[in-house]
């Protein structure tokens, strides 16, 4: 009788060689057009983004994140849209304290995203109410958690102030600066939207399975997290402490490019021009008036390097990126480094979801081919 536990034996190799496979590879998927969308124009050469079709300088000096959270919803500028804190549901709240408090602040929100979907039974597709009610929840969620962390108690949003507003209020527990809420809103509407970056394909991949906005915006979290994408604010800042003063910044950045490093907040994927983010940011932060000796000496110093990396890497325009004004901004708040990522999550949330509400628009599964490299079939040892 035959053993059933047999697998059947695998067919003899074939003889003759499988076919090269010459489809087109990009690594990264540089240059390689993944969606087709309306949402936000990140115009590379001209270093130029738009939302929706208005400029990013524009929508930072004359707009809230709560009317640009709408616009990239909807399609539609909405003077006066607001967009109130959500209070933190209980379960939500119960993971959180179960957290260890040297927890990564992105993993806590991330974990917090995922149990608020848990709560939520979110039906596919993704609506603009659902963007809407997770938006508004998220800077609960990583107040709270600033808090508990530091072994205070989290408390109730104030849902007459506006989402930034609402943050600050939740994180410290007093009313919030002006200015500062002024200057996180500002930051908030920067970094909304930012065309199919590394996060926003992770949301629409996830999207692209029909599964919820949660999920996808617990992916999307994920990716940001790296410190190619979004982790570079608290590194700016580390790297500013480490050269100390402007004199020190060429013989800093000589070295560091000379071991292989990368110099944060510099370089970009699409822009080969200054990133029009880290204009609009370094207003902002020149506007705030704190921190103007911590600015000079940034200012300074990004001289330095741009300079340096013209001379060291003449083969790609390397400017200065978003990330080096936002570490200006988020510093100048007087939020903790340790917090900047997940900051930089909550200001995206609103690019991410409308990004999750546009795929299912035409939703076809996201599946790119892959060039098997390996070997070609072969038997097991006896
Ligand atoms: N410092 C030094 N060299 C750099 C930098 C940098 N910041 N950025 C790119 N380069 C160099 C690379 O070493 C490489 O040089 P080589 O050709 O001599 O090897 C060349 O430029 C091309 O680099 P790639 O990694 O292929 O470029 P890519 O487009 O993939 O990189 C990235 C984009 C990841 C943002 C890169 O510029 C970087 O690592 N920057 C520092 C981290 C940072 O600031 N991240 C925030 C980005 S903004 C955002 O995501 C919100």
């Amino acid at each position: 009788m035959s053993d059933p536990t047999a697998v059947p034996s695998s067919p003899a190799p074939a003889k003759a060689a499988p076919a090269v496979d010459e489809r087109p590879y990009s690594p990264g998927l540089e240059g390689v057009v993944g969606a087709e969308s309306t949402i936000g124009l990140v115009d590379g050469k001209n270093g130029r983004l738009l939302y929706r079709g208005y400029p990013i300088g524009q929508l930072v000096q004359k707009g809230t994140y709560g009317e640009v959270a709408d616009l990239l919803w909807t399609g539609e500028w909405h003077p006066g849209a607001t967009l109130p804190p959500e209070p933190v549901p209980p379960a939500v709240m119960s993971a959180l304290r179960e957290l260890p408090r040297d927890a990564h602040p992105m993993d806590a929100l991330r974990t917090a995203v995922s149990v608020w979907g848990a709560t939520q039974r979110l039906s596919w597709p993704p609506t603009p109410e659902q963007a809407r009610a997770l938006t508004a929840f998220s800077p609960s969620a990583l107040a709270a958690f600033g808090r508990l962390r530091l072994g205070l108690e989290p408390v109730e949003p104030d849902t007459s102030l506006e989402l930034a507003a609402g943050f600050l209020q939740q994180l410290t527990d007093m009313a919030p600066d002006p200015v500062a809420a002024r200057a996180l809103d500002a930051y908030f509407v920067v970094g909304a939207e930012h065309g199919l970056n590394a996060s926003t394909f992770t949301a629409r991949v996830i999207t692209s399975t029909r599964s919820d906005i949660a999920s996808a915006v617990c992916g999307a979290i994920g990716a940001l997290k790296g410190p190619l994408h979004g982790g570079a604010p608290s590194e700016v800042v580390n790297q500013l402490h480490e050269i100390g003063s402007p004199e020190r910044a060429e013989a800093w950045v000589r070295e560091a490019i000379g071991r292989g490093d990368r110099i944060m907040g510099f370089g970009h994927r699409v822009y080969r021009a200054y990133d029009p983010r880290a204009a609009a940011l370094r207003v902002v932060a020149e506007g705030m008036g704190t921190n103007a000796e911590w600015l000079e000496m940034a200012v300074k110093v990004e001289d330095v390097v741009l300079r340096v990396l013209a001379e060291l890497k003449p083969g790609r325009v390397l400017s200065t990126n978003v990330e080096y004004y936002a570490a200006a901004v988020l510093q100048g708040i007087g939020l903790p480094p340790e917090l900047f990522p997940s900051v930089f999550a909550l200001a995206r949330h609103a690019g991410w979801t409308a990004h999750a509400i546009e795929q299912v628009s035409a939703n076809k599964l996201i599946r790119p081919d892959m060039r098997y490299t390996g070997p070609l079939e072969r038997a097991l040892p006896a």
